[in-house]
């Protein structure tokens, strides 16, 4: 059977099949069918025709829809994660972690669509203005194309669905071609709730037709999840549109001085480093220790990596092209003076999880967003040098920062040049309605549900004269 894709909340099927594949052994998983430009169409006119609609939905209605969502989704959480599991390859651990967050990212949508408000300035602060205030209203911006990856193929379409149903913005979704599958269950699942049916569609297509989506005046806000060269050509190509890019990171994490559980940071490094083959902007990519601790960590992290378990805690890249990458690139760095502590070995789309030490900063494993079960480890002599060091970077998405000295981690916060420091913690760690995004080449704007919320709206000021204050 077909797996159908989402136009203006009704099933639909094309003549041009995609097979999904596991990327374990390539085994089919299921077939859906890419968009017909005339479902596409459909997609785009049901939105701006739902929009008044939409946006006047009652905070009640809106909430209840996002609440039904994520209690099928947990309802349906097995399903949900094998879903995930068979075809993005992460291991079911992971996906079951990925569905328990996104009925929570689902949850946490319900419960600020009930709380957003606007707020009520007074304006009778300068003679002129007596008797006046200004109600600030945040309204929608209008439908929203979301673009979303192929490494959290059910939460990261939660991030783009969830805060737009939220604020009452149509949207039109479109998932990565290698894992369709989940958001298509989750249109299922939109499909029970009363939203208006034209509000929402789900749609497979090419990247022509997704530049085309792209392009289209009447979807003025664009969200991009994924790599920052595609996301950076979105923003240049529509620099008229609302555009928020959620883009890559080569993500680091710090060992302070202080930090001398070192079996600590080597267990969460080494989960972090390798959860999903690397595959999340916020892996931990970089690694630096205080010189006179660097050979013990370096034994303690190639150990704990050691007993990851490919399968278990660690999956297969997404494709042949992704694992051939990662290779090429760890042989660039072995080439020109890096150590391989261990891994460094190819089994079909599996890379073994690598640790690297002695890497050259030009080499692509370093500057690069890896992408890949790549770690690598430096030494640092003062935390000048470790904080310069991260900050080394185009990308500027999270860091981690082992420490307990809050002066250290008012000081990492004022100058590391990244969207959020985790004290005590990996760059990896992210709760959902915490904001989430980057700088630099990492990104603009911000996920983290209210924060997404904000960026679909715009203020709307209702300025009332003879107010009795
Ligand atoms: C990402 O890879 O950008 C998302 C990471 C996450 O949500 O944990």
């Amino acid at each position: 059977m077909t797996v159908p894709y989402w136009v203006a909340g009704t099933p639909a099927t094309g003549p041009t099949l995609l097979d999904v594949r596991d990327p374990v052994d390539g085994r089919l998983v299921a077939t859906t069918s890419l968009a017909t430009p005339s479902d596409v169409e459909a997609a785009i006119t049901g939105a701006v025709g739902a929009r008044a609609e939409t946006a006047e939905l009652p905070a009640f209605a809106r909430a209840a829809a996002l609440t039904h969502v994520s209690t099928r989704i947990a309802e349906r959480g097995e399903e949900l994660a094998r879903l995930i599991t068979a075809e993005n390859g992460k291991p079911i651990r992971w996906a079951r972690v990925e569905v328990a967050r996104a009925a929570s990212t689902f949850r946490w949508a319900a419960e600020e669509a009930r709380r957003w408000a606007g707020d009520l300035q007074r304006l009778d602060t300068d003679p002129g203005s007596a008797g006046r205030v200004a109600l600030v209203r945040r309204v929608p911006r209008g439908p929203v194309l979301g673009i979303t990856p192929f490494n959290f193929p059910l939460n990261l379409v939660a991030h783009k669905v969830a805060p737009a149903i939220a604020v009452g913005a149509p949207f039109v979704l479109k998932p990565a071609p290698a894992t369709p599958l989940s958001a298509l269950v989750l249109g299922e699942i939109l499909a029970e709730t009363d939203l208006p049916a034209g509000s929402w569609s789900i749609l497979p297509t090419t990247n022509e037709v997704a530049a085309e989506l792209v392009a289209d005046p009447r979807l003025p806000v664009v969200s991009f999840t994924g790599s920052a060269p595609v996301g950076w050509r979105i923003r240049d190509a529509v620099p008229r549109k609302h555009v928020v890019l959620e883009l890559g990171g080569n993500a680091a994490a710090v060992i302070c001085p202080d930090h001398t559980d070192l079996a600590q940071a080597a267990t969460r490094i080494a989960t972090f480093a390798m959860y999903s083959a690397g595959q999340s902007c916020i892996a931990v990519q970089r690694v630096f220790v205080p010189r006179a601790h660097y050979d013990e960590f370096v034994r303690i992290l190639v150990a704990e990596v050691e007993k990851l378990s490919v399968g278990e805690d660690v999956g297969p890249l997404i494709d042949t092209a992704a694992a051939d990458r990662v290779q090429r690139w760890v042989a660039g760095a072995v080439d020109a003076g890096a150590v391989a502590r261990t891994g460094n070995r190819r089994d079909g789309n599996t890379f073994a999880p690598t640790v690297l030490t002695d890497v050259p900063h030009t080499a692509a494993v370093y500057r690069e967003e890896a992408f890949g079960p790549v770690v690598t480890v430096d030494p640092f002599d003062s935390l000048d040098d470790a904080f310069a060091a991260v900050n080394d970077s185009r990308f500027g998405l999270q860091t981690g920062l082992f420490t307990r000295d809050l002066d250290i981690a008012f000081r990492a916060h004022a100058r590391l040049e990244v969207g959020a420091v985790i004290v005590g913690d990996v760059p990896s760690y992210r709760a959902d309605q915490m904001p989430y995004g980057g700088v630099k080449d990492s990104g603009t704007g911000r996920e983290g549900v209210r924060s997404a919320m904000h960026d679909l709206t715009d203020d709307r000021v209702l300025v009332l004269t003879g107010v009795p204050l």
